[in-house]
């Protein structure tokens, strides 16, 4: 099994879900994993709105903060977006870019979110990209060729381990309870790792850290963290609750 860089990550996407009043989860969690060292490093990405106050909440604890998106530009004309480097300002160490919910709702194209993964490199974030097929691609026996599309073209010139991630969710395991058998699982990530040498080269692609997301919750958490290959989670629904993230941490890395 490759002995990645850095531990694994259990990253909480809140997508857009949260207001001040979610702080009080945040707060929650810091007391559940005061006095405990987890085998993995830990982060929440809320909404942008919840950055500012989350990053001052989370002060020195050791959750770390990221953004959910980002531009590529680092300002100008484009109302309604934000700079990787206004996210940098907010305290936040890292963004995912790509997410297929951007993809289907926004026209993402692998070629933005290169860009977008690029810009976080640039404010010194570390890219979370994210990839995965349709069920209509998986079904049509596509599932490995949509992967490496994905990572050739979403995949900027000089990532490496320390400052990417990539997070493999099937679109069909997002939110809708299905995951896929660990098996698949296994497939897919070896198919990555092997692909990313030929991206960003052998050593770096054996560090960098490739997390499965989709429908991860604490019942099967323990089960998908401990495929080869895997290094950790991107979590949606079940990491808006402290108890259900910290029940995902707890089942896998404690
Ligand atoms: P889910 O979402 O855990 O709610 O399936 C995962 C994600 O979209 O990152």
């Amino acid at each position: 099994m490759p002995k990645t860089k850095f531990p694994p990550l259990a990253a909480g996407n809140w997508k857009m879900n949260g207001t001040l009043a979610s702080l009080k989860e945040t707060e929650k969690l810091m007391r559940m994993l005061d006095g405990k060292s987890p085998a993995c490093d830990v982060m929440i990405c809320p909404p942008f709105t919840l950055l500012f106050p989350m990053g001052e909440q989370l002060g020195d604890s050791i959750i770390a903060m990221g953004g959910e998106d980002c531009h590529w530009e680092p300002c100008g004309a484009h109302t309604g977006d934000i700079a990787a480097e206004m996210i940098a300002e907010t305290g936040a160490s890292a963004c995912i870019v790509g997410h297929s919910e951007r993809r289907a709702d926004h026209g993402e194209t692998d070629e933005i979110v290169s860009k977008k993964a690029a810009a976080a490199h640039r404010a010194g974030l570390t890219a979370i990209v994210c990839i995965g097929e349709t069920i209509e691609e998986r079904e049509a026996g596509r599932t490995l060729d949509v992967i490496s599309t994905q990572l050739k073209g979403s995949v900027p010139d000089g990532s490496n381990a320390a400052n990417t991630i990539i997070a493999y969710e099937p679109v069909w395991a997002i939110g809708t309870g299905h995951t896929p058998t660990t098996e698949q699982v296994a497939e897919v990530h070896a198919h990555i790792r092997k692909e990313l040498a030929g991206i960003v080269g052998e050593e770096e692609a054996q560090g960098m850290r490739i997390l499965y997301g989709g429908s991860v919750k604490p019942g099967n958490a323990a089960q998908l963290m401990a495929v080869e290959n895997v290094n950790g989670a991107l979590v949606g629904g079940a990491s808006l609750k402290a108890e259900d993230f910290f029940g995902i941490i707890e089942a896998a890395y404690l």
